[in-house]
C-alpha cells in the first residue's frame, strides 16, 4: 500500500452513506474535503453532522454539482474523488467526470455505486433503468481514461435488516415472514460503517485500481432462509413462512407505485435472482474486500440482528 495518505474529496458527504464515508476517511487520517452546497451549510437540519465533521478536521468546501467552476476548484485540492450522491443525481455525475478531466490531477474516482454490480444484473424495471444509469457512468469514466474503483457494497444493513425486508414494517417479524422466491439465493448485507471502512482502504491500494471492489464477506453472504433461521434462533421461535413465487413478485412490481415498486424490483433482483452472488469475482475485473483487508473486523449479520431481539 502507498505510504502517503491521499487527499480525498467526498461529493454527497452529507447523505445517507456519504456520512459514513467522510467519517471513515477523516478517522483513517486522510486530509478530507467535503463539497457542500451553500443551502446545506445554512440548513439547521444539517448543523449537527457538519459540526461533527468540523470536529474531525474535515474541510468544508462550498460548491454544487451543477456549478462547474466550484467542482474544478474543489477537485484541484485533492487526489481522490468519492461521489456518494443520491438517486436523483446519479445521471448527472458526468458533470463530475468533466470537472475531473479539466482539473487533470485526480488519481482515482469512485462514482456513486454502493449496491449491486450494475453490469451483472437481471433486474426488471424500475431497478433496471436505475442500474443502467450507473452503468452508463461507468462507461463514461472508462472512455475518459479516469482511474477508478467501483464499490459494489451489496445491501446496506440499515436499509434491509431492521425489518427483515418486510415492506412497511418497522421491526423484524415475530409471527409471519414473507420470502420472495424460494429463499435459497444468497444475498449480502453489510453494515454501513464497514462499507465505508473498506471504501477508504481501497483509496490508496493498487490492487483496487480499475477494479470493482465487492463487499461480500463470507459471514454476511446468506440465503434468505438462512437469514430467517438466524432470527428464529435469536427470538427462540419458528415463524410462519409465506413464499411468493416469482410470477407473483413480478406482478406486484407492475401493480405498485413508487417507492414500493423500486424496492420490490431491487429485492426481486437480489432475493429471487441472486444477482449479488450468482457470478464469480474474477481477477480480471474484481476483488473482494474481506479478502483484501482481513484485518477489518466486520459486523456479521448475526451480530447485527442481536440489537432487535
Ligand atoms: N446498497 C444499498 O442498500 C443502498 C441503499 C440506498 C442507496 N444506495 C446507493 O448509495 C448511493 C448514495 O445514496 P444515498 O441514499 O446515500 O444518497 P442521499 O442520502 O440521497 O444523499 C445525496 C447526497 O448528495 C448531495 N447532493 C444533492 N444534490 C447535490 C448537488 N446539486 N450538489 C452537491 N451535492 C448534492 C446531498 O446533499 P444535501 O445533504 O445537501 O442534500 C447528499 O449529501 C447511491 O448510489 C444509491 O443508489 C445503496
Amino acid at each position: 500500500m502507498a505510504a502517503e495518505s491521499s487527499k480525498i474529496l467526498v461529493i454527497g458527504g452529507t447523505g445517507y452513506i456519504g456520512k459514513f464515508v467522510v467519517e471513515a476517511s477523516a478517522k483513517a487520517g486522510h486530509p478530507t474535503f467535503l463539497l457542500v452546497r451553500e443551502s446545506t451549510l445554512s440548513n439547521p437540519d444539517k448543523a449537527s453532522i457538519l459540526d461533527k465533521f468540523k470536529a474531525l478536521g474535515v474541510n468544508l468546501v462550498s460548491g454544487d454539482l451543477y456549478d462547474h467552476e466550484s467542482l474544478v476548484k474543489a477537485i484541484k485540492q485533492v487526489d481522490v474523488v468519492i461521489s456518494t450522491v443520491g438517486h436523483a443525481q446519479l445521471g448527472d455525475q458526468d458533470k463530475i467526470i468533466s470537472a475531473i478531466k479539466e482539473a487533470g490531477n485526480v488519481k482515482r474516482f469512485f462514482p456513486s455505486e454502493f449496491g449491486n454490480d450494475v453490469d451483472r444484473t437481471s433486474a426488471v424495471d424500475p431497478a433496471k433503468t436505475a442500474f443502467a444509469t450507473k452503468s452508463n457512468i461507468r462507461r463514461t469514466v472508462e472512455a475518459q481514461g479516469i482511474p477508478y474503483t467501483y464499490v459494489s457494497s451489496n445491501f446496506f444493513a440499515g436499509y434491509f435488516l431492521p425489518n427483515l425486508s418486510q415492506p412497511g414494517a418497522t421491526s423484524p417479524p415475530r409471527d409471519k415472514v414473507v420470502i420472495l422466491g424460494d429463499g435459497n439465493s444468497k444475498s449480502v448485507w453489510n453494515k454501513e460503517e464497514d462499507i465505508a471502512t473498506y471504501t477508504i482502504k481501497a483509496v490508496d491500494d493498487p490492487r483496487t485500481l480499475n477494479k470493482i471492489l465487492y463487499v461480500r464477506p463470507p459471514a454476511n453472504t446468506l440465503s434468505f432462509n438462512e437469514l430467517v433461521s438466524i432470527w428464529e434462533k435469536k427470538i427462540g421461535k419458528t415463524l410462519e413462512k409465506v413464499y411468493v413465487p416469482e410470477e407473483q413478485v413480478l406482478k406486484q412490481i407492475q401493480e405498485s407505485a413508487p417507492p414500493l415498486n423500486v424496492v420490490l424490483s431491487i429485492t426481486h433482483s437480489v432475493y429471487v435472482k441472486g444477482d449479488q452472488t450468482n457470478f464469480e469475482i474474477e481477477e480480471s475485473f474484481g476483488v473482494e474486500a474481506s479478502q483484501l483487508y482481513p484485518d477489518v473486523k466486520y459486523t456479521t449479520v448475526d451480530e447485527y440482528l442481536t440489537q432487535f431481539v
